[in-house]
């Protein structure tokens, strides 16, 4: 089964579904990211964004909007449209391949939302280990992963301490199947290379629970 990733997102519009309880974290957490910057440029990127909810609703409640260049990367086009159609003067949407280094620049704030469920766990170990290539000194990165059996977010939070970042928060309701991890780059940032992250691969959607990942 393809999961439509157009679809995917009408669980944003059911007030009682794992997603909107999921970006309500997801969108405290970058917006504290963004208050916490020191005055000046904030650069911000999203992998995988979708169609932008997380970013353009932390930004809408951040003073220093005019701060804030950033970068959010999605293949797919009409998800594309749907974040242009929300968009901020600043934040760029790229219909492209957020799989690949080339798709970034190193920035202070980093969101993988809804990818690390829907790549290998070779592949989220990997992308952990690269993201301070995506950072500057100090970036914040906010993370998504569901902690259905087999849970993989003890080891991911393992990871990210291993690559050298500290743990600020993670979120997790009981009842819902979420983790919204954040992570702040106390290591060095790693020189910059191009190269692969990860093969989005995907996964099925029953279309009955919720379908955070
Ligand atoms: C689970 S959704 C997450 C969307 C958004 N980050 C969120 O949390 O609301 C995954 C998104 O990744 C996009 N996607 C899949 N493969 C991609 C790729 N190689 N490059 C960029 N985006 C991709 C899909 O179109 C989909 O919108």
């Amino acid at each position: 089964m393809t999961t439509n990733w157009v679809e995917w997102h009408n669980a944003y519009d059911d007030p009682t579904s794992g997603l909107v309880r999921r970006l309500a974290h997801v969108r405290r957490r970058v917006l504290t990211a963004l208050r916490d910057a020191p005055a000046g440029e904030i650069r911000l990127i999203s992998m995988c964004a979708g169609q932008g909810l997380d970013v353009f609703g932390a930004v809408a409640e951040f003073d220093r909007t005019d701060d804030v260049v950033g970068r959010l990367v999605e293949l797919d086009p009409e998800n594309v449209a749907a974040a242009k159609a929300r968009g901020v003067p600043g934040i760029e949407i790229v219909e492209g391949d957020a799989s690949v280094t080339s798709a970034y620049y190193p920035a202070d704030v980093v969101l993988a939302c809804g990818v690390f469920g829907n790549v290998s766990d070779e592949d989220v170990q990997r992308t952990v280990t690269l993201l301070p290539m995506l950072c500057r000194p100090g970036a914040t990165v906010v993370w998504t992963r569901h902690h259905e059996a087999p849970d993989l977010t003890p080891s991911i939070r393992e990871w990210f301490a291993a690559a050298g970042f500290e743990e600020l928060g993670f979120d997790t309701e009981p009842g819902y199947s979420y983790s919204v991890g954040t992570h702040r780059l106390v290591g060095e940032p790693l020189p910059w290379q191009d190269t692969k992250l990860f093969d989005f691969v995907g996964k099925p959607f029953d279309g009955r629970r919720s379908p955070v990942s």
